[in-house]
């Protein structure tokens, strides 16, 4: 694997592969790069859980972080995103983690650069080490996914997270819906899965995801009333008491608490919401990993325990 800019890119035995690993880790496994491996965490866009969690990721894994901030780089100076890249490169950087508010960024960098890329969000786009660490919270939970019934809740429009998660959970064998506002419905996801309103769905989903609110996408038009939201499709705790035994709540954060999910339900009983963050790390050391192996050459079906 020497780039991951969306989930597509990866085989049903990648993820499977990956979640091995990243529970590897979980359990106390170490590995580590044959030689020194320089990367770089460039954010475009803010970011808190994606960007820390790449880096004590990478420092697990013991790799050479070259510091990078947007905002004293070059880039101030007008420095396009290709030249950014094409610059890390030369002067000896391996592998780049990018988070871009532009969807697809990363069709102008590949291939003209032998960097790796991980791609750590685009704009609306993809998200595909959220949807890894969401994908390890519901196998840590349910053991597998056939069969599961997830509801993607919210401003699916805007979400990578949406769009990641609809691929994933689809091919490995669970059932998606979709709830929320009808003028945040994509048309495209809704080949993934149906609609469904949000009273029945909390009732009969074994993992209700929320998602939070993309004001900083919306524009002037389509906010919306904090306190209107939240009765009209937020996780209120009339809701969460009527969902099944057993279900769990999760959302990618930053969270609107009040707005997508009560205050009192983000650390309840059934959240996995701060599970989830922790899950992150080990899911970007396993990421790591494997495109770190590829640039080594080495076999990426071998088994990481023989090491
Ligand atoms: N879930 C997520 O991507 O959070 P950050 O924007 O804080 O990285």
């Amino acid at each position: 694997m020497k780039h991951l800019l969306q989930t597509s890119d990866l085989t049903i035995n990648d993820i499977s592969q990956i979640l091995s690993d990243a529970q590897y880790f979980i359990d106390g496994g170490n590995w580590s790069p044959k030689k020194n491996v320089f990367i770089a965490n460039l954010f475009f866009e803010n970011s808190t859980r994606t960007k820390c969690s790449f880096e004590v990721a990478q420092r697990k894994l013991g790799l050479d972080i070259i510091p990078f901030e947007v905002g004293t780089s070059s880039v101030s100076k007008g420095e396009t995103l290709y030249d950014t890249v094409k610059t890390l490169e030369a002067i000896g950087i391996d592998a780049v983690v990018i988070r871009h508010n532009q969807d697809r960024y990363f069709d102008e960098l590949v291939g003209k650069s032998d960097v790796s890329i991980i791609n750590a969000g685009d704009g609306c786009g993809h998200h595909p080490t959220q949807s890894l660490l969401d994908l390890l919270t519901i196998k840590q939970e349910f053991g597998s996914f056939k069969g599961l019934k997830v509801a993607i809740i919210g401003d699916i429009r805007h979400s990578r997270v949406a769009r990641s998660n609809a691929d994933t959970l689809v091919r490995l064998g669970a059932e998606v819906v979709f709830s929320g506002p009808v003028e945040w419905f994509n048309d495209e996801l809704l080949e993934n899965g149906s609609y469904e309103d949000i009273d029945s769905t909390v009732e009969t989903a074994d993992v209700v995801m929320l998602l939070r609110i993309q004001h900083e996408r919306h524009g002037e038009k389509g906010t919306k009333a904090a306190d209107d939201y939240h009765q009209a499709f937020g996780l209120t705790i009339e809701r969460e008491r009527r969902m099944k035994s057993g279900s769990i709540i999760m959302h990618p954060a930053p969270v609107n608490r009040n707005v997508e999910i009560d205050d009192s339900l983000v650390e309840c009983k059934r959240s996995r919401i701060f599970k989830q963050m922790t899950n992150g790390v080990y899911i970007r050391m396993a990421v790591l990993k494997r495109t770190i192996e590829q640039m080594e050459g080495s076999g990426q079906n071998e088994d990481i325990n023989k090491k």
